[in-house]
């Protein structure tokens, strides 16, 4: 909930907030700045294409708790400094459960008493008033930030009835009955329900809103293959642009990724890895300020996130240069072959566990035949001794979170079964790190993973982000292509 919307009026001075300036303002101006605006246009009221999917879902969520009053923010924004803030995305549970994006909002489901079910009502910032000045005296009023949508529009628009936010902390200190909030969004709800919720109770509306989100349901699955064909054009970029980034740095690949992130959909959906050379076998190198240099490999491990809040995760490990050497060749080949091993593995009824176990195989026969780890397979793989160089989990359940569902129970995930809808990464690599002396020094500095977004089908799965080709050969014809 905002804290700044109710204090524009009051008894002090009045001044102008923003830009680290604070200016004062006469009566005369503020009478002055109150009237002589025409009415704005209507915000567009078409209601959001997911809006019966938010519906059942809200449905699903009120008969898991039935009788008990659930609220569900969308959180607040982050500061950055002082009066500026980081740019804001709304919580997954909220956007999950009203395809809404604003901040400060809270989506409340009041039982309905006697007559069961719930009543879902979504608390959001209204239009600002120009009476009291706050439309552009406060730094989020509409003046500043832009036009918000009218509580009736915002109504149409999502297909739930609205009320102003700045009503809700004193409903929810009067609320009686069970309490239930998602947790760590908003402190200012938070405060309001201090006595009403307990953290165990809290934590198994987290888990629900996570395990009901395991299996998606067509208008996900349709924005996960938006993402994929978003992220393709994005890897494509960066073929594209790959001798300007020799020039500069990982980080001009970092930048061509994120405009067609930001130009098709809302954002990447994680820090984009823009590993070259050695770079490549440090997990999560975000920082991106090395250089790229023909001969060594590019690790790019990006994903466009759409303005629905789902994301691709999609990794490539490409010869700066377009050709691998021989022995970035054999390397790559072995992730691949784990990857196909692994993607065979996604078909519904198999467990969870599988195709990282496909994989991991591969990997280990490798590192076996190749001399750098001493067999039999069997004995490698019961210890784990190949993990040296896999380092990884094989996978991860993908959608609105980059690892999503994260807070499901281990039987429902991680020790579950894939079901048709389910859509995960299939992701081995291998990676020898610079400093790596059990490893012939060639081997040093080389990493290499290929990562591929799989939806489990009725009869086995589809890879979503098969635009993108993997296998070495055709890796380099890509490439070729794209350069001319
Ligand atoms: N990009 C993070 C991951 O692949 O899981
Ligand atoms: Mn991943
Ligand atoms: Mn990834």
């Amino acid at each position: 909930m905002p804290d700044h919307a109710a204090d524009a009026a009051g008894d002090e001075p009045i001044k102008q907030r923003k830009n680290g300036l604070y200016l004062g303002v006469s009566d005369e101006l503020a009478e002055n700045m109150k009237s002589g605006w025409a009415d704005t246009e209507l915000r567009d009221l078409t209601p959001i294409p997911q809006a019966d999917r938010t519906a059942a879902r809200r449905a699903a969520l009120s008969a898991r708790f039935p009788g008990e009053r659930l609220v569900i923010p969308s959180g607040n924004l982050k500061t950055r400094a002082n009066d500026t803030e980081y740019a804001f995305r709304p919580s997954t549970e909220y956007a999950y459960l009203t395809g809404d994006d604003t901040h400060d909002s809270v989506l409340v489901l009041e039982p309905n008493g006697r007559e069961g079910g719930h009543r879902a009502t979504i608390y959001l910032l209204p239009r600002s008033d120009r009476e009291n000045g706050e439309f552009w005296l406060d730094g989020q009023g509409e003046l500043w930030v832009g036009r918000r949508y009218a509580l009736g529009e915002a109504e149409q628009r999502l297909g739930i009835p609205a009320k102003d936010v700045r009503e809700l902390p004193a409903r929810l200190r009067e609320a009686t009955g069970p309490v239930r909030n998602v947790r760590g969004h908003d402190a200012g709800v938070e405060a309001a329900l201090t006595d009403k919720v307990t953290a165990e109770r809290d934590e198994e509306l987290r888990v629900y809103l996570s395990e009901a989100r395991l299996v998606k349901d067509a208008f996900e699955i349709g924005e996960l293959e938006r993402a994929c064909a978003s992220t393709a054009r994005g890897f494509e970029d960066v073929v594209r642009v790959l001798d300007k980034a020799e020039a500069t740095s990982e980080r001009y690949i970092e930048g061509t990724f994120f405009l067609r992130a930001r130009v098709e959909g809302n954002d990447i959906g994680y820090g984009s890895i823009c590993a070259a050379g050695p770079h490549a076998t440090t997990l999560h190198w975000v920082r991106n300020d090395g250089p790229v240099r023909a001969g060594e490999l590019l690790l790019l491990d990006a994903g466009v996130e759409t303005t629905t809040f789902y994301t691709a995760d999609v990794t490539r490990t490409l010869p700066i240069n377009g050709r691998f050497t021989d022995l970035q060749r054999k390397i790559y080949d072995a992730v691949y072959d784990a990857q196909e091993a692994g993607i065979a593995a996604v078909k519904p009824g198999a467990k969870f566990r599988d195709f990282h176990d496909a994989a991991q195989r591969v990997l280990a026969e490798r590192l076996v035949e190749w001399g750098l780890i001493d067999g039999p397979v069997e004995r490698v793989l019961e210890l784990g001794l190949q993990r040296r160089w896999t380092l990884h989990g094989t996978g991860h359940m993908l959608g609105m979170d980059v690892h999503d569902c994260a807070a499901a129970r281990t039987e429902t995930y991680v020790d579950g079964t894939l079901e048709p809808g389910m859509c995960l990464t299939v992701e081995p690599g291998l990676y020898f790190q610079a400093d790596d002396l059990t490893v012939p020094e060639e081997y040093r500095g080389i990493g290499v993973r290929i990562e591929d977004d799989i939806l489990v089908t009725e009869d086995g799965n589809r890879n979503l982000s098969a635009a993108l080709p993997r296998r070495s050969d055709e890796v380099e014809a890509w490439m070729a292509g794209l350069k001319g």
